[in-house]
């Protein structure tokens, strides 16, 4: 009779030790596998960046992979033969209209996350500055 209490008490401790493993291994592989550090892409704006972003950040973050060197016929940054006919023909808002909702090859907000429609007007005004 005594042998089974003491049967039964080292059953139960075994099962509170091992429940008790089971959380210290579930946090310990929530330690293990969160993130070390957010990564800063070289160039890119910063994810939160203080007050309203230039057109030059939102570009160089978002727009320059594609409109510095033309890719696909993006019309390139600043080069007035790529822009003034398609400002001629369309008009700035249509223009601003396109590249929020995307056209053809050009995607949608211009693949920019964190952008809004604003962002993405003062992006376009810094692509034709000058023009
Ligand atoms: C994946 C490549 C790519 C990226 C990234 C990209 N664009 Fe474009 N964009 C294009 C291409 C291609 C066109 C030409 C589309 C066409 O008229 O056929 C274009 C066209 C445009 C136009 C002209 C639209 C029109 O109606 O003529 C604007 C404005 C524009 N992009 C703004 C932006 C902005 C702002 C960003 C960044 C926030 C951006 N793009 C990022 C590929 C890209």
């Amino acid at each position: 009779m005594k042998l089974r209490v003491l049967l039964s008490l080292f059953i139960s401790a075994l099962v509170i030790v091992s429940v008790n493993a089971q959380e210290t291994t579930d946090q310990d592989l929530l330690d293990r596998i969160k993130p070390v550090g957010k990564v800063h892409v070289a160039g890119a704006a910063p994810a939160a960046a203080a007050g309203p972003r230039t057109g030059k950040q939102i570009y160089d973050g978002a727009c320059v992979a594609c409109h510095t060197s033309g890719v696909l016929g993006a019309p390139k940054l600043q080069v007035a033969a790529d822009w003034k006919p398609r400002l001629d023909e369309k008009g700035f808002e249509q223009v601003w209209k396109n590249a929020v909702n995307g056209i053809n090859a050009m995607p949608a907000m211009g693949t920019c996350g964190d952008c809004t429609e604003e962002d993405i007007k003062v992006a376009v005004e810094y692509m034709i500055e000058g023009i």
